[in-house]
């Protein structure tokens, strides 16, 4: 029987480059699309997939993560005296204290190492890793529908799509075994490819179902792509005995590490929503005219 996923890790230690100055003083998962910070909409898809213990891998000033996901008593105090019943609740709504740990990475060496960080957190259970900048829009959300495949398969499981050949040296991407169209078995796995060495184009998001093997392998601490210690080789490492697939998942990703999409993320969140989709409609109109 394949043991529950309970436990999350997400990394946030990343120097956040692409997004200075905004990112100076602040954590790039702190970027709010449009009313909610990116790390919120990440925590609220790894509970909806059933999550109970979450770990955030951080860094030099990611400080204000954590009080985000505090009681902030002025404010709170204050909305109460006003009546702001919404609002109140929309700040206390977190996971109790107890459900979120903090580790520091101390030094970016890579997502590998980040994940590293996190093996006393999640001992000998498979666990989720979710990158909060990758976001998807989906009726159900891309770790809840990682879990049914997972059911099924048991193994590592990661979330992939296509990408325009010219693109797979931004990603890790998989070697293809076999492939029903929906979960494809991979062979292999390769981090960020030249375009005429990639074993295909089907390319992996932000998000695993990992077991506590890739530790193994992470421990040696070996450079990969880009002089980084890297997940993908971990998982590569362990194929021999822990199998690899790749679930397409149904959604639209915003890969909202870069600029562009993120102001994508902004537009198609508003959009999603009822109560902006109207107002924002005509902006996006009046702004094409
Ligand atoms: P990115 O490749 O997006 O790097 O990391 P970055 O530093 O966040 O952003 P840029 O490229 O400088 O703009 C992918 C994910 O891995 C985490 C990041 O926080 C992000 O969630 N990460 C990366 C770490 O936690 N530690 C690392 O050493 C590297």
């Amino acid at each position: 029987m394949k043991t529950r996923v309970r436990k999350a890790v997400l990394p946030v230690a990343g120097l956040g480059t692409r997004f200075l100055p905004a990112t100076k003083c602040m954590p790039k998962e702190m970027l709010p699309v449009v009313d909610k910070p990116l790390i919120q909409y990440a925590i609220e898809e790894a509970e909806a997939a059933g999550i109970e213990q979450f770990m955030l891998i951080t860094g030099r000033g990611k400080n204000l993560l954590e009080d985000h996901f505090d009681h902030a008593f002025e404010l709170e105090r204050t909305l109460e005296l006003r009546g702001r019943l919404k609002e109140l609740e929309m700040v206390r709504d977190f996971p109790e204290p107890s459900k979120i740990q903090y580790m520091r990475q101390q030094q970016a060496l890579g997502l590998g190492h980040a994940i590293w960080c996190a093996r006393d957190f999640v001992r000998d259970e498979p666990f989720a890793v979710i990158l909060p900048d990758d976001m998807v829009l989906a009726e159900t959300g891309c770790l809840s529908q990682m879990m049914e495949a997972y059911a099924e398969v048991g193994g590592n499981v990661v979330a992939v799509g296509e990408v325009p050949r010219e693109h797979t040296n931004r990603y890790g991407i998989l070697d293809v075994e076999s492939d029903d169209g929906r979960i494809a078995k991979a062979r292999g796995v390769v981090e960020k490819p030249a375009p005429e060495d990639a074993p295909s184009t089907l390319s992996v998001i932000g998000r695993y179902i990992l077991q506590p093997d890739i530790f193994a392998h992470l421990d040696k601490k070996q450079k990969g792509a880009g002089g980084e210690i890297q997940l993908t080789d971990a998982i590569a490492a362990t194929l021999g005995t822990v199998p690899l697939h790749g679930l397409r998942y149904q959604g639209q990703r915003f890969d909202c590490g870069s600029k562009a999409g993120f102001v994508a993320a902004n537009v198609a969140y508003a959009l999603a929503r009822e109560d902006m989709e109207k107002d924002v409609r005509l902006a996006i109109m009046e702004l094409l005219k």
